[in-house]
């Protein structure tokens, strides 16, 4: 039974403390062992019997007991887990861990480990709009912290909104697919250091305006997952989308071409790069500091060219990536101007897609790519964007030449 995996389920101060219940008995349906700790606030709502009854152990409450403590230290408590889970995380709670505080079980096993942290925040919805709680989840999310929910609905406390705690099912869904990722550390890409870009910029026109493209993000995201999933400590860079912040990844947050740029020289080095966003080939050059106004005759924009992050990152250096992967983005003759974008770019990889209205890729789900290195051109099948993620990351473990699990 060596791959059980294990999860410490830190349960504090919400009403929602009671639907942990049932994520402890869907999380153990999944063959993941649950161990809980319970804060002060949570006891209020669940009792220690219910969750060792349906955990299968011993629930562990204060920091100071001597019979915890020599049972099971705080320290041994988080590494003796593969991922830690907050459910409910409260208001509270979020923010001691942003803060960085320890004065109970929780916050110090929260403090003391090193393995992936995934929160289901459950709050009123006023709690969860203040700018402090924004703050803190903004922070916690760029650190890696990885969030499920919170979802809108009904509350307890008789409002409507943003603030429910995920349902169980989302949560144990959640959990399953970070174990993967998190069981990566034996991965064929353990050890290397890995940045993706991903997502459309957008480029200010003024304070209030701005340029930008249709990119989702999901292939970019779904590869640094996968990455990650491989083993990579890997870092995403991320233009403006719609989408959660991947567990297991560190994101960095930006929205300019030039921030874009800045954050991937920030990450170096690295073995891998991926250049999967959809860069604004130009800005505006010279953005006044105020909104622009009409006056009944044309605008007149002056735009210069963006810096291409692909090609400065791909310029021979000692410090260049062993990896540089970039993506032409094409609606005809896909392959010859692939081939000429490698060249161009100097990049070692070239994914080649057709992103025509009719292909359906911006914002769709699946992809169909062609790999281009200097040995020629692969054709892949038609494939989900997860699963063009896990064959490239699959392609790139062998080419760096991964072992294997
Ligand atoms: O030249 P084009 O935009 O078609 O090239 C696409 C590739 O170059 C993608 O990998 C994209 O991420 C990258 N790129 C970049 N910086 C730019 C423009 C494109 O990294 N300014």
């Amino acid at each position: 039974m060596g791959d059980v995996k294990r999860v410490l389920l830190i349960v504090s101060g919400g009403i929602a403390a009671y639907k942990c219940l049932e994520l402890i008995r869907l999380l153990r349906g999944r063959e993941i062992s649950v161990r809980c700790v319970l804060t002060e606030g949570g006891a209020q709502f669940v009792t220690p019997l219910s969750l060792a009854a349906l955990s299968g152990d011993k629930v562990y409450q204060d920091l100071f007991s001597l019979t915890d403590e020599n049972e099971m230290g705080h320290i041994e408590l988080s590494r003796d887990a593969d991922l830690l889970l907050v459910a409910p995380a409260t208001a509270n709670l979020l923010a001691k861990m942003r803060a960085g505080l320890a004065d109970d079980l929780a916050s110090t096993a929260l403090l003391a480990t090193d393995k992936p942290v995934l929160a289901a925040p459950a709050m009123n919805v006023r709690m969860w709009e203040h700018p402090a709680t924004r703050e803190n989840i903004r922070d916690l999310k760029s650190r890696g912290i990885g969030f499920i929910g919170p979802v809108e609905g009904e509350m307890a406390c008789g409002e409507f909104g943003l603030g429910r705690m995920a349902e169980p099912e989302a949560i144990a869904q959640a959990v399953a697919k970070t174990l993967e990722s998190a069981g990566a550390p034996g991965g064929r890409l353990a050890g290397k250091r890995a940045v993706v870009t991903s997502g459309p910029t957008h480029e200010a026109i003024d304070p209030v305006r701005y340029l930008a493209n249709h990119s989702s993000g999901r292939q970019g995201h779904a590869i640094a997952r996968a990455l990650a999933a491989e083993g990579a400590d890997t870092v995403l860079i991320s233009g403006p989308t719609q989408l959660p912040d991947p567990a297991g990844v560190l994101v960095r947050h930006v929205a300019s071409a030039l921030q874009m740029l800045e954050a991937c020289e920030a990450e170096l080095p690295a073995d891998i790069v991926v250049c999967a966003a959809a860069v604004a080939d130009w800005r505006v050059q010279d953005q006044p500091r105020q909104k622009l106004k009409k006056n009944g005759k044309a605008a007149v924009i002056q735009l210069i060219e963006n810096p291409d992050i692909l090609a400065t990152l791909s310029k021979p250096s000692t410090s260049r990536p062993r990896l540089v992967v970039g993506f032409a983005a094409e609606t005809q003759n896909i392959i010859d101007h692939a081939i000429g974008k490698r060249d161009a770019k100097g990049c070692d990889w070239i994914i080649a897609n057709d992103v025509s209205p009719e292909s359906g890729t911006f914002g769709g789900d699946t992809n169909t790519v062609h790999l281009i290195d200097e040995a020629g051109v692969e054709d892949w099948p038609t494939l989900t964007k997860d699963e063009v993620g896990r064959r490239l990351a699959e392609r790139i473990a062998l080419h760096l030449g991964g072992q294997g699990r």
